[in-house]
């Protein structure tokens, strides 16, 4: 499979300007296409805007800067996308719109031309029913800020051939990306268990078992992580995270969310985070087993699952999530005994088979 130089971008909103500006600067030409062409000119400048930034705190050269905007450009119509190696669509989450999108672009672009979708939500495999050529078309779901994140899934459908998930896989290096190679399943590697992650510290709330400060303060302990849970949700959106989590819901019951999370989401409000003092030992235990839980539960059954490897959960959980004690390693150095004591609460009350990834814990991550 020939190198990629020349990328399409459909969709020039948070996530397409993101990438193009992620693509350009390593040298890659890239095209923009937006139904709204100021979006496309908006990009182009936003891309710029990041650019100057760059250069003012010494990341970036000028000369860099102007040949990186020598290389994006918006064109008028998909047709102008037609001499591209790889087209990443970006639009709006909305399933019939990205399918007579796909259709569109099987008519358009050359038998060459991967195609490749961020989606978070809708199935990759669904998408590329809508494909003329669904071997040659994966997903490539990105986190935001895309133009700083360095993690991207790389998602194979069904029909995915190998050589596309290994033309993706490169492309994201090139591209100076980490790319984690996954199952086309809900959630895909890291909103399997991000969601949990927050979602069981929304049902602490829920039962009355500690305030968001003090859930936020041993959760940062307990996984190592930069935002606890509240504060992550304060800066993604309740509202954004209630859609993710709803998301999982054919995982089963485990997955549900939290009544909190409903009514704040749905009120698309930000939790309110008071100050934290003195957090008694037993309820600090409490809290620290149930966002453990909520984590370790859902990437076992991800492990069952075959969704993604020990290694590359764990780099998600580092490089996109912050997370210093990444799943895996954490579950392995805590040893099996332990993360059974921690699980068995919610594999009985919502009757869930014993995860067989269990009688591997010790020597998960390798
Ligand atoms: N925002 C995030 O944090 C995030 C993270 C990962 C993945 N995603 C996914 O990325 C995709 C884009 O999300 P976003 O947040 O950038 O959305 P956005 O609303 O910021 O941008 C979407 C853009 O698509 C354009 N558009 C809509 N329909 C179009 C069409 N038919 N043809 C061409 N352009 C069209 C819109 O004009 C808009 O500029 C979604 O699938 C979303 O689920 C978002």
């Amino acid at each position: 499979m020939n190198a990629i130089r020349t990328v399409g971008i459909v969709g020039t909103g948070t996530m397409g300007t993101g990438i193009a500006t992620n693509v350009t600067q390593h040298g890659l030409l890239v095209r923009l296409f937006d139904a709204r062409p100021e979006a496309a000119s908006k990009a182009i400048e936003q891309a710029k805007a990041f650019w100057a930034k760059s250069i003012e705190r010494g990341r970036m050269s000028r000369e860099q800067a102007e040949a990186a905007a020598g290389r994006l450009a918006a064109v008028d119509t998909l047709g102008g996308l037609v001499d591209c190696d790889l087209v990443i669509e970006a639009i709006f989450e909305e399933f019939d719109l990205k399918a007579r999108l796909f259709e569109t672009l099987s008519g358009l672009l050359p038998a060459r031309t991967l195609v490749a979708t961020n989606t978070s939500c809708l199935r990759v495999s669904e998408l590329a029913r809508h494909m003329k050529r669904p071997e040659r078309f994966l997903g490539l779901h990105y986190f935001s800020p895309a133009q700083i994140n360095p993690i991207v899934e790389v998602v194979r459908g069904e029909a995915t051939a190998p050589e596309t998930v290994e033309a993706g896989l490169a492309f994201c290096r090139a591209t100076g990306k980490k790319p984690i190679t996954c199952k086309d399943s809900y959630g895909f590697a890291i909103n399997r268990f991000f969601c949990p992650y927050t979602n069981e510290a929304c049902r602490l709330l829920d039962e009355g078992l500690a305030t968001t400060a003090e859930i936020d303060a041993v959760a940062e302990e307990a996984v190592g992580a930069a935002a606890g849970p509240f504060r992550v949700q304060n800066l993604i959106k309740p509202r954004i995270n209630l859609h993710a989590i709803q998301n999982l819901a054919p995982l089963g019951p485990f997955y549900a969310p939290a009544k909190s999370l409903i009514e704040v989401g749905e009120a698309d409000r930000q939790w309110e985070i008071g100050e934290v003092g003195e957090i008694p030992a037993e309820r600090r235990a409490v809290i620290r087993d149930r966002i453990r839980l909520g984590v370790f539960l859902a990437v076992l059954q991800e492990l069952d699952e075959g969704v993604a490897a020990p290694a590359d959960i764990d780099m998600g959980a580092r490089e996109a999530l912050r997370f210093a004690k990444p799943p895996c390693a954490l579950m392995d150095e805590l040893g099996r005994s332990e993360v059974e004591r921690i699980v068995a609460p919610a594999l009985a009350r919502y009757g869930l088979p014993r995860p067989a990834s269990l009688d591997r814990v010790g020597h998960l991550a390798g």
